[in-house]
């Protein structure tokens, strides 16, 4: 890699944290994913194409880029162990989220001795009923109990276990509460709030007013309360909450914004996206959304570099990129 390129970059223009998606298939059947659709495909990325392309992102990504592997349902995916242990040894962090689904003392084990260290794990109610509806799984509330037991027996808690939320119709009122139990449960280290978007049953622009969304998006007589929520998880992140919710009071300031009508861009600065690595199952890459091309065909090293990367960044800075893409991002909303 030839450093002078990257001095070409802004700070903020680096890679500085990844998503990517290991396989479009799952064994919960989410009502606000499609995911579970999915099947098994020859285009699905392979262990060592992951593999390959996290050695060519380490040259150019920033110190401590957090590299989210996930799914579909990311333990799914066989010999993934193989894959967490090569991020880190190239010194990128490897966070795996998960459903909990397939988390077993065996699997716990396996994963530990991968090198994994950092899970975040769905969990949007602590209401067995309501988490279950939303996971479309009968049981599913309670595999999760059974994940968090199991890591814990096997990391002897030092596991750091990030639970995650996403604010819809059913939950909303509770989320003070479970962040109070995330702070409180030794096998949890915190919880991070994400805004719903698109579930993709729909093209609509108008998405969270179709009726495949009812069950999801709050009801607008409902949203002033979900506004009072969201200001009182920023009152909580400022006294006491730091730590243990994991959003930036600028990305809950977004959050404020979007609920109040989500198909508009928030009007934070977008400039911090820029670095926001996504990479799909079957290798397409993109800035914040921005399709640059196929790590199965280009290198992330010439990617980067490439005129469509810089008709990617005048998009994004000129916010005419997917809100949708970038709320749930919460690096993009901290201080660089
Ligand atoms: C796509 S899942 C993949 C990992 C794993 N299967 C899981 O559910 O945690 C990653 C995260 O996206 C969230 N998610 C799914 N659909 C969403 C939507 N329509 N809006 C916001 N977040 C969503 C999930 O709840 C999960 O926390
Ligand atoms: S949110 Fe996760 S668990 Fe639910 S269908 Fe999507 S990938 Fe599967």
């Amino acid at each position: 890699m030839n450093k002078t390129k990257l001095l070409t970059l802004k700070e903020y223009e680096q890679p500085f944290f990844g998503v990517m998606q290991l396989l479009h298939r799952c064994n919960a059947r989410c009502r606000m994913c499609n995911m579970w659709l999915g099947k098994e495909t020859p285009e699905e990325l392979t262990i060592d194409q992951a593999m390959t392309f996290s050695s060519q992102l380490a040259e150019i990504a920033r110190p401590g880029f957090e590299f989210n592997i996930l799914g579909g349902e990311t333990f799914m995916k066989n010999d993934i162990e193989r894959l967490i242990t090569h991020v880190n040894s190239l010194g990128l962090l490897p966070i795996c989220s998960t459903n909990g689904f397939l988390i077993t003392e065996e699997k716990a084990r396996s994963l530990r001795d991968s090198g994994l260290v950092h899970y975040t794990m769905s969990l949007d109610s602590l209401r067995p009923d309501v988490h279950d509806f939303y996971r479309g799984t009968r049981g599913a509330y309670s595999l999760v109990r059974s994940a968090l037991n199991n890591l814990d027996k096997v990391y002897h808690g030092k596991q750091f276990v990030c639970m995650v939320a996403i604010i819809m119709k059913n939950n909303f009122r509770e989320l003070p509460e479970l962040a109070r139990w995330a702070k409180a449960d030794p096998r949890v280290c915190s919880v991070s709030f994400l805004a719903l978007t698109n579930p993709c049953w729909t093209f609509e622009k108008e998405w969270h007013k179709h009726k495949s969304s009812q069950h999801l998006w709050p009801d607008d007589e409902d949203i002033p309360e979900v506004l009072d929520v969201i200001k009182e998880l920023i009152w909580m992140k400022q006294n006491g909450f730091a730590n243990a919710i994991v959003n930036s009071v600028e990305q809950l300031q977004a959050f404020l914004e979007y609920y109040k009508d989500p198909t508009k861009p928030v009007s934070h600065d977008y400039r911090p996206f820029k670095g926001y690595v996504m990479v799909k199952s079957n290798g397409d890459l993109s800035m914040s959304g921005e399709m640059l091309g196929n790590i199965k065909k280009t290198d992330i090293r010439d990617l980067w570099f490439s005129l469509d990367a810089s008709g990617a960044r005048h998009r994004i800075e000129q916010k005419n990129t997917n809100v949708e893409i970038i709320i749930n991002c919460k690096h993009g909303f901290e201080k660089y």
